[in-house]
C-alpha cells in the first residue's frame, strides 16, 4: 500500500486513520517519495493556531518548477504537458511537451530577470487563458517571484486594488482576449488601472488578438521579442519550504479583497497528492479542468497539481457556448478527455439545452467527472451522471476554498460510493469538525453546524498579505484552535458531509465568490444612491443571483427607475466586473436595521427568495415598519 495513491475504500480508511493518528509521518512519507528536494526538512510540521503560525517541511529547500517540469524531462520529455484549445474551433490546438514547456518557462523567467524582477517581488498576471498565462505563472515560480494572478474578467478598478494591495512592480498582460464572438480590450483595462498604480514599473504585453493598442514609452514592452532573445535555460531559484509562492485574492464579507498567501512546499505536496487521488490520474490520461487559471481551481488543478504529476492538462480559452452549446463535448471528443472538472453552474446551463448538443459527440473516453465551487443540486447531478458520464463515471463533488489551496472533502472515484449533493468524506490528512453556535464541537453523526477544520494541512493559506490580524480574525477567532470555513455542513448517518452553503455574507454566484461589501460600495458611488444592501436569492442556472435594495437620495427619487438600474449595473461592472451585476434592483425607503445599525440581511434574503411565511424575530429591529413596505414592493 502506498500512501500516495489510494485505490479502494478499504485503503482509503486505512490511509485516513494513519493520517489522523500520525499526520507528520503520513505527510513525510508522501513528501519523501514523490518529489525532488534540494535539501530535506528539519521538521515536518510546526504550528500554533492561536497566532496562527503554520509551517510545513521547515528547513527544506526546493523549487516547485523543478518538480512540475524539470524532473519529467528525463522520464516523459516528449509527453504533452499542456494542450491549448483556442476559442475558435478552427484554430489549431497547441500541444506543448514537457521539454518545450521547460524551454518556454526558462525563457520567460530570464525575461523577468532581465526586466529587474527579483525573488520576493510581486508580479501581477492579467492574462487570458492562453499558454503564456501558465508559462508566466511558472516563470515567476522559477525565479522566486510571487505571482498574483487576477482573473481577466475583473474591471480596471478591481485590478488596480489588487495591484496596489500587494505592491506589484510588474504587470503581465495581452493586447486583448477572445471570448466567443467577442474580443476584450485587456490592455486598455490595464492602462486605466495603472493610472492609479504608481508602483508598477513595467508592463509586458503578449500578442493575442492583434488589436491596435497604445504602448506607453518606457513602461510597456511586447513580450515576444524579449522571449525570442532570452536564453533558453534558467537555473531555478532555490526556495525555502515556507517562502510565499503566490497571492490570490478572494472576497470577504466586509472590506477589501483578501490576498491569500500560499507557500511553496506544503502547497506543492497537497495539490499533487489530491490531484492524483481525486482524479485517479493515470500516465496516459488527458485531464481537463474548465476553470480559469485566475481562480484557485486553475492554480491548483490546471497548473500545479497536474504538472507535479507529469499529467497532460488542457487549457481552454473560450466559453461553453461558442460556437454552440456542444463546445465542451466537442473538446472532450477531440482530445479524448479522461477526467473532466467543471462548475455546477455550467452543468445547469448546459442541461437546459437540447441533448443533441451532447449526443453528437463520443464521450466514451471519460472516466471521472468533477464539480467544484458551489453545491450541486440533485437534478444537475443526475443530468451530468446520465448524459455526460453515461452512468459510468463517478462524480467527484469537491469541496474546498481559495484559502484551503486544495480539495478538502471529496469522494475518491472508484473507492467512495457517491450520493448526489454530498461531498462525502474528508481526504486523508483533513480533520473536519462541525460546531454549534456556542462553540461546541458536534460529535457523532446526524448533526449539522458550522464547518471547521481542526488540524493543519499542508496547503492552507498562511496569512492575508499585509494583514495577519485579519487572517486571524476571519478564520481562527470564531472557534478557538480551529480554522473556520464560513460554510455550514451536515454529517449524515454514515459520516458523509453535505455542504449546505455560506453562513456569512459571501454569496456564490455562478461559482464565483462575491462579497457583499465591494458591490455595495460600488452602488453607493452612484450620485443618486444614499444606501444599499445586496443579498443572494436562488437562481436556476447561477445557483444564486444578486438582489439589491437601494435607497435613493431625495434628489434621485424622481429619476426613471429603469435608467437608474442600468446605471447601477454599469457602475458595478466598472468597479467589480460584469459577474457582480444585480439581477433585481428594488428601490426602497428604508432597510431593516438593528438598534446597533446593522442591516438585517436575513430578512432581506427571505424577501428576495420569496420565502416570507416566517421572517423570524423582528423585535430587535429599530424600524420594523419598513419590512412590510419592502415586502409589498418586492420584485
Ligand atoms: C466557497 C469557496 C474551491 C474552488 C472554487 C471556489 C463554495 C466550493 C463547493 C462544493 C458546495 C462549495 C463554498 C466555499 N464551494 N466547492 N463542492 N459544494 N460548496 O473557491 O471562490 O474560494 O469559494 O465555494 O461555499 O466556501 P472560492
Amino acid at each position: 500500500m502506498s500512501n500516495y495513491h489510494v485505490k479502494n475504500l478499504e485503503e482509503y480508511f486505512q490511509v485516513y486513520r494513519k493520517s489522523v493518528r500520525d499526520p507528520e509521518t503520513f505527510w513525510e512519507e508522501i513528501a519523501e517519495e514523490n518529489f525532488v528536494w534540494r535539501k530535506r526538512w528539519d521538521k515536518v510540521l510546526e504550528y500554533d493556531l492561536s497566532k496562527p503560525e503554520i509551517s510545513w517541511f521547515q528547513g527544506a529547500k526546493l523549487n516547485i518548477t523543478e518538480n512540475c517540469i524539470d524532473r519529467h524531462i528525463y522520464s516523459r520529455g516528449d509527453k504533452t504537458a499542456i494542450i491549448f484549445e483556442p476559442n475558435d474551433p478552427n484554430e489549431e490546438a497547441e500541444h506543448i511537451t514537457y521539454k518545450q514547456l521547460h524551454e518556454r518557462v526558462c525563457r520567460f523567467a530570464n525575461v523577468l530577470k532581465d526586466q529587474g524582477v527579483e525573488k520576493g517581488d510581486r508580479v501581477c498576471i492579467y492574462l487570458p487563458m492562453i499558454p503564456e498565462l501558465a508559462v508566466a505563472v511558472l516563470a515567476c515560480a522559477r525565479i522566486g517571484a510571487i505571482h498574483s494572478v487576477v482573473f481577466a474578467g475583473f474591471s480596471s478598478k478591481a485590478l488596480a486594488t489588487r495591484i496596489n494591495d500587494c505592491e506589484c512592480k510588474m504587470v503581465l498582460t495581452s493586447d486583448g482576449s477572445y471570448r466567443g464572438t467577442k474580443t476584450i480590450d485587456l490592455k486598455g483595462i490595464v492602462d486605466e488601472a495603472l493610472e492609479s498604480c504608481e508602483g508598477v514599473e513595467s508592463v509586458l504585453v503578449a500578442k493575442r488578438i492583434n488589436s491596435d493598442i497604445q504602448m506607453k514609452e518606457g513602461r510597456d514592452k511586447w513580450l515576444q521579442p524579449l522571449l525570442d532573445e532570452a536564453y533558453h535555460d534558467c537555473v531555478p531559484e532555490i526556495m525555502d519550504a515556507e517562502d510565499p509562492l503566490f497571492i490570490l485574492y478572494t472576497s470577504g464579507s466586509t472590506g477589501k479583497p483578501k490576498g491569500m498567501v500560499h507557500s511553496t512546499a506544503g502547497y506543492m505536496v497537497y495539490t499533487a497528492y489530491t490531484f492524483k487521488n481525486v482524479f485517479q490520474y493515470r500516465e496516459d490520461d488527458v485531464y481537463w479542468c474548465t476553470a480559469d487559471i485566475g481562480w484557485i481551481t486553475g492554480h491548483s488543478y490546471i497548473v500545479y497539481g497536474p504538472l507535479a504529476n507529469g499529467a497532460t492538462t488542457v487549457m481552454y480559452e473560450g466559453v461553453p457556448t461558442y460556437p454552440d452549446w456542444g463546445r465542451f463535448w466537442q473538446i472532450v471528443e477531440k482530445h479524448n478527455i479522461n477526467q473532466f472538472y467543471t462548475a455546477p453552474t455550467a452543468i445547469r446551463a448546459l442541461a437546459k439545452e437540447n441533448l443533441d448538443f451532447v449526443e453528437q459527440y463520443d464521450l466514451s473516453s471519460l472516466k471521472v467527472l468533477g464539480t467544484v465551487g458551489e453545491p450541486i443540486n440533485e437534478e444537475a447531478w443526475h443530468w451530468y451522471n446520465d448524459n455526460i458520464g453515461n452512468k459510468n463515471c463517478p462524480i467527484v463533488d469537491t469541496w474546498w476554498q481559495t484559502e484551503t489551496g486544495g480539495i478538502m472533502i471529496s469522494p475518491i472515484p472508484y473507492s467512495t460510493p457517491t450520493i448526489p449533493t454530498y461531498a462525502t468524506l474528508p481526504l486523508p490528512g483533513i480533520q473536519p469538525a462541525l460546531m454549534d453556535e456556542n462553540g461546541n464541537e458536534l460529535k457523532g453523526n446526524l448533526v449539522s453546524g458550522r464547518l471547521c477544520v481542526k488540524f493543519p494541512w499542508p496547503s492552507m493559506a498562511r496569512t492575508i498579505w499585509g494583514n495577519h490580524q485579519r487572517y486571524k480574525d476571519t478564520y481562527f477567532s470564531a472557534f478557538e484552535g480551529k480554522y473556520f470555513t464560513g460554510d455550514g455542513a451536515l454529517r449524515d448517518s454514515t459520516g458523509y458531509y453535505r455542504i449546505t452553503g455560506r453562513v456569512d455574507d459571501v454569496i456564490i454566484v455562478s461559482g464565483h465568490n462575491l462579497g457583499t461589501a465591494p458591490i455595495e460600495d460600488a452602488i453607493n458611488e452612484h450620485p443618486a444612491v444614499a444606501e444599499s444592501a445586496i443579498v443572494g436569492f436562488p437562481h436556476e442556472v447561477k445557483g444564486n443571483a444578486l438582489y439589491g435594495y437601494v435607497i435613493l437620495k431625495e434628489t434621485g427619487e424622481s429619476r426613471n427607475h429603469d435608467n437608474l438600474r442600468k446605471e447601477i449595473n454599469q457602475i458595478i461592472t466598472e468597479h467589480v466586473g460584469p459577474i457582480a451585476k444585480l439581477d433585481k434592483i428594488q428601490f426602497t425607503q428604508g432597510l431593516p436595521k438593528t438598534r446597533s445599525g446593522k442591516i438585517m440581511r436575513r430578512i432581506l434574503r427571505k424577501i428576495a427568495s420569496k420565502d416570507t411565511s416566517n421572517l423570524g424575530d423582528t423585535s430587535t429591529l429599530l424600524n420594523p415598519e419598513v419590512v412590510q413596505d419592502i415586502m409589498d414592493n418586492a420584485l
